[in-house]
């Protein structure tokens, strides 16, 4: 049955000029595209290998369905009560300092994060283009990555590329074919998906991987466990990046906002665990759980992959088709950062699209340039003693993204009200768990928050140890 459209703005005037959705179903897969990309098959399974496997997984989870459900809900609603992107949404309660910068924190996240996110969709272009010129056993060979990102020309040679293909399909306007081709594209990524992580758990030794990926181990928990799955969250549900509020300005008054938030939830979190299961498992065959390896970090996915492939026989074929699939996941959510960021400019700034990309393009460069040198020749130059990437993913994910979390929380809780958020959620439906939300938005929510930035912050200069 063809879904019914909606699109049209909750007040007209105010959002009448705002492009929307095909309807629910249209909104769903948007939000599901922007959320699945490379946070689920590169970070998260990076971040549970190294923060203690089963236990990050519990408090990821924990995590996802208390905070992550409010934090999606809220920017949700108030993108669609408001019909605008997030400093638009902000000053719509109020003109004053506190609401500028509450709405530019969130504004500015996806700006920050765009460049060192095509810095790795650069990764997956090189490994994809690779397989394709049939280097797969070069690619599965000890160090080949290492010797990869260690060589800044290179990087910066594929990182460009990734960005000039998404900066053509934001200035030809083709994101709509993107996207159509992405909704294939999905579901095959999903049986590629399951087919590779039946291999690798299947692998002679995987069983202890498994266990450790699943099981929480009390051992294994500390406090940078819970900073980083919490920064994880908000990566992969794309929360505090203003991404949700732009989204929730184009949707129409009946979509239930409750039911696409679990949704999507538990999408993006199926997608994540397999990936999971992929990568952890097959550590656990090749190495024997070698602890070095799981601390690996971001290289972990790009050596463990070529390895469990290049074992499966077909795997040059496998390579292939996983790593287009990997490429078409990070072209989309790329795609929705740079989208979102050039719209915030447009709204806020009041010039034309040109001039935003141009802007963005700016900002691309400094930014991706220094993530691309910062394993190579510019090692020796660490920001509190991160590598570049690492740092920008720090700033923007354990230090502006509770800021950003932070300010919606204090905008509902004293300017808003919860009376409001539950008439917008009920315009399309009852408003199921209602109580859950006050309270997790009034008592959970910025106690967790002020937490985690502070050990994360307190972490980094050295004050305590995590
Ligand atoms: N959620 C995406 C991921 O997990 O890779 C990252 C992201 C994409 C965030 C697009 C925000 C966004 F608009």
């Amino acid at each position: 049955m063809k879904e019914k459209v909606s699109a049209a703005p909750s007040h007209p005037g105010k959002g009448a000029q705002r492009s929307g959705f095909s309807g629910k179903l249209g909104y769903i897969l948007a939000v599901a595209g922007s959320a699945v990309g490379l946070g689920n098959i590169w970070r998260f399974p990076y971040l549970a290998a190294k923060y203690g496997g089963g236990m990050f997984l519990l408090v990821y989870l924990l995590l996802m369905v208390t905070f992550g459900y409010v934090l999606i809900m809220s920017e949700t609603a108030l993108g669609r009560m408001t019909g605008k992107s997030p400093v638009g949404a902000f000053r719509a309660f109020g003109k004053s300092l506190p609401f500028c910068l509450g709405g530019w924190v969130n504004a500015v996240v996806p700006m920050l994060i765009v460049p060192y996110y095509c810095v790795i969709g650069g990764w997956v272009l090189k490994y994809l283009v690779e397989y394709l010129k049939g280097s797969a056993a070069a690619l599965a060979g000890d160090g080949y990555f290492t010797d990869f990102i260690a060589s800044s020309g290179k990087v910066e040679f594929w990182f460009l590329c990734f960005s000039l293909l998404v900066f053509f399909v934001i200035l030809a306007g083709v994101k709509q074919g993107v996207e159509r081709v992405s909704k294939v594209m999905m579901p095959v990524l999903v049986m590629l998906a399951v087919l590779v992580a039946v291999y690798s758990v299947s692998r002679p030794g995987a069983w202890e991987g498994v266990k450790y990926f699943l099981i929480p181990n009390f051992d294994n928990f500390s406090w940078m466990t819970v900073v980083a799955a919490m920064g994880q969250m908000f990566y992969s549900l794309s929360i505090a990046m203003g991404v949700l509020y732009t989204y929730g300005s184009y949707i129409g008054k009946d979509v239930d906002i409750e039911k696409s938030t679990a949704q999507v939830e538990l999408f993006d979190t199926a997608i994540a665990l397999l990936a999971g299961l992929m990568i952890i498992p097959a550590v656990f065959a090749f190495s024997g759980g070698d602890m070095e390896m799981l601390q690996a970090g971001p290289s972990l996915t790009f050596i463990t992959l070529p390895k469990i492939f290049s074992s499966m026989g077909v795997g040059a074929l496998v390579g292939v088709a996983f790593f287009l699939m990997f490429f078409f996941a990070a072209l989309t959510s790329a795609i929705s950062l740079l989208e979102t960021s050039v719209s915030s400019l447009e709204d806020e700034m009041h010039w034309g699209r040109p001039k935003c990309c141009l802007l963005m393009a700016v900002v691309m460069m400094v930014v991706g340039t220094t993530s691309s040198f910062g394993y190579g020749i510019w090692d020796s130059v660490k920001i509190f003693g991160l590598a570049f990437l690492d740092f920008f993913d720090f700033l923007t994910n354990s230090v502006m993204m509770p800021l950003a979390a932070f300010s919606t929380c204090i905008l509902i809780i004293r300017v808003v009200g919860f009376k409001k958020i539950a008439e917008e959620v009920e315009c399309s439906s009852a408003f199921r768990r209602k109580k859950l939300y006050n309270f997790f938005l009034k008592y959970l929510a910025p106690v967790c928050i002020a937490i985690i930035l502070f050990s994360s912050i307190a972490n980094v200069l050295g004050w305590i140890t995590l």
